[in-house]
């Protein structure tokens, strides 16, 4: 996969860049790269904001500059998916990480301020995501959520290649949470791991899994 990040804070995303499962997806040939609004804005001074129309507060990013941006990474637009970060967008989940993770080349627009200008929503995005119902400062931090959602199901991400397929909300849990985990010791403070995970039948830990996962998807854990 291509992964290709618009945003006005390129050093936001070092620390996430260090991290394995990104490592490992940038090993196996995907691509992660940065794109700064400022780099290629055709405005004076580096400016790629301005003053809403109709008045009001905040700044809105303008069509011209992520435009230029776009047109400045791509010679041909209809080379990658391009999905802007949005608190009004659509809710990510498993499915849309997965839809998403199958893409061979993405394009996420991060915002600030108040947003982007709506011509930016309407002619130039594929998509619109948002990770809840909640306002973010910037597209930052959500766009490193969907990556860090959308690298680790790509295939060697994680060290274990099961790890994402039997995980919480996957297919194979019927969309469940996944079950509980427990490492050494089996006893802790009277606290204990419960015995089936002890006991090495395999089929039994397997049905026991399940059928916990089934509970906490009917919450009651
Ligand atoms: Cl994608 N962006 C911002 N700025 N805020 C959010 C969000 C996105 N999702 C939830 N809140």
């Amino acid at each position: 996969m291509k992964l290709d990040i618009f945003t006005l804070f390129p050093e936001a995303f070092e620390w996430f860049q260090s991290q394995r499962p990104v490592r490992n997806a940038l090993a196996g040939g995907s691509e992660l790269n940065f794109v700064n609004y400022r780099d290629s804005t055709p405005l004076p001074a580096g400016q790629v904001d301005d003053a809403p129309y109709g008045g009001g507060a905040g700044m809105v990013l303008r069509v011209d500059v992520v435009d230029a941006a776009l047109n400045a990474a791509y010679a041909d637009r209809a080379d990658p998916r391009v999905v802007l970060l949005s608190p009004t967008g659509r809710m990510l989940d498993d499915a849309l990480v997965r839809e998403l993770a199958a893409e061979p080349h993405l394009a996420l627009l991060c915002g600030r301020y108040e947003g982007f200008d709506q011509r930016v929503h309407v002619h130039l995005a594929d998509d619109q995501v948002s990770i809840g119902r909640y306002v973010l400062a910037g597209g930052e931090l959500a766009a490193m959520v969907l990556a860090d959602a959308v690298i680790r199901k790509l295939p060697g991400a994680l060290g274990h290649t099961d790890s994402a397929v039997e995980e919480s909300f996957s297919e194979a849990l019927d969309g469940a949470p996944e079950y509980p985990h427990y490492t050494r010791p089996a006893e802790y403070r009277g606290w204990k791991v419960p015995d089936i995970l002890l006991s090495g039948d395999h089929g039994r830990v397997r049905e026991w899994r399940l059928e916990q996962s089934r509970l906490r998807a009917a919450g009651s854990d």
